[in-house]
């Protein structure tokens, strides 16, 4: 008989948009030639796309259907395949056939609990309402075969007034299924203490704090996340190794990583797998998850996530935790502690 392997089935950092299923993309590129869908691009992101060879294929005249969404090798590279791919979710109908897309992807994948980051205002800059991102979000949330809860990317490259602003329309009439906030985006450029005020109302209001942090800056981000953003866990959080009191702290205080080894390469932190921090993270006694990130632009699935920490020399029993720890850290432990198995043999 093969040995038995664990079967994850629950994931907490993981992007609506990142884990688009390339067909629906081609879909949408059908629906949106990029032309049309860049036309009313603001000068600042098309020179941002302009930087980067892998997306010409977008920005030519006739415009091919828009071939290497996928070829960046450093982080800024692919902070603009993302925001680019946003361009083409352009209406309700998008949005609402990017939720069933994914979530049926997931379910096919035998995932059961997901916390799915949602950068709403990047939805909302297409122009898409924010009620009709709220009902999508609340219908999605019902779904029979998988329980989706939502986090919230209020995106720090939309600075700190718009994420307040945006926070308050959300709590006015939040979406079902809603449990947690973040800041996804250009980390090195937007630091998170600015933040702060959006995080406090966030908390005071029994949301979920976690922000990415430790990805794409070092751990002098990590502290600022904890001290001004009081946040419940970290996104990310590998480049904390370059500060071993703070992997003393985070080790005691039991602030858990959101960690995504494969997006970590494929963005360029680490120069290959081999170089991750997360052996040491793990030998010095610091909680993880093992996440997916965006798998879709880093070709990965949360299966192949933990064959990744296998390969790095992870133990078994520190991966039979990380499956324990989702439960542990989900920010809906109620719905996250279904049947999802964490320990399910197959
Ligand atoms: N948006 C989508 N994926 C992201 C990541 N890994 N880091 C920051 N922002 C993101
Ligand atoms: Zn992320």
């Amino acid at each position: 008989m093969e040995p038995a392997t664990l079967r994850p089935a629950a994931e907490l950092h993981v992007h609506l948009r990142g884990a688009m299923p390339p067909a629906y993309f081609a879909q949408l590129l059908e629906r949106h030639p990029p032309a049309r869908a860049l036309a009313q691009a603001p000068e600042r992101h098309l020179a941002f796309f302009r930087r980067w060879p892998h997306l010409a294929g977008f920005l030519a005249p006739d415009a091919p259907a828009g071939a290497d969404l996928f070829g960046f090798s450093t982080f800024p590279g692919f902070l603009a395949s993302y925001l680019l791919s946003g361009y083409f979710v352009r209406t309700p109908a998008d949005f609402r056939g990017l939720l069933d897309a994914v979530a049926t992807d997931f379910v096919a994948q035998g995932l059961r609990y997901a916390e799915v980051t949602v950068s709403v205002p990047e939805y909302l800059m297409q122009g898409i309402p924010l009620e009709a991102v709220c009902e999508a979000l609340s219908e999605a949330s019902r779904r029979p075969d998988i329980r989706l809860r939502w986090i919230v990317d209020l995106v720090r490259n939309f600075g700190h007034d718009a994420a307040l602003d945006l926070l308050r329309r959300l709590l006015a009439r939040p979406p079902a299924g809603w449990v947690g906030v973040t800041l996804g985006g250009s980390e090195a450029e937007f630091p998170p203490g600015p933040f702060r005020e959006s995080f406090e109302l966030a908390r005071a209001h029994g949301l979920g704090l976690t922000v990415h942090a430790g990805e794409a800056a070092g751990p002098e981000s990590v502290w600022e996340a904890l001290r001004e953003l009081r946040v419940d866990r970290i996104g990310h959080g590998v480049r904390a190794v370059e500060d071993p009191r703070l992997v003393e702290h985070l080790a005691e205080r039991g602030i858990p990583l959101e960690v995504c080894l494969t997006g970590n390469v494929k963005t360029g932190v680490f120069p290959s797998l081999a170089a991750h921090s997360l052996p040491q993270l793990d030998a010095a006694g610091v909680a993880f998850t093992l996440n997916t990130d965006d798998p879709t632009f880093f070709a990965t699935t949360l299966a192949g996530e933990f064959e990744a920490a296998r390969s790095l020399g992870i133990s078994e029993q520190a991966l039979g935790d990380a499956l324990a720890n989702v439960e542990r850290f989900a920010f809906d432990r109620d719905a996250c502690r279904i049947r999802f198995s964490p320990l399910r043999l197959c």
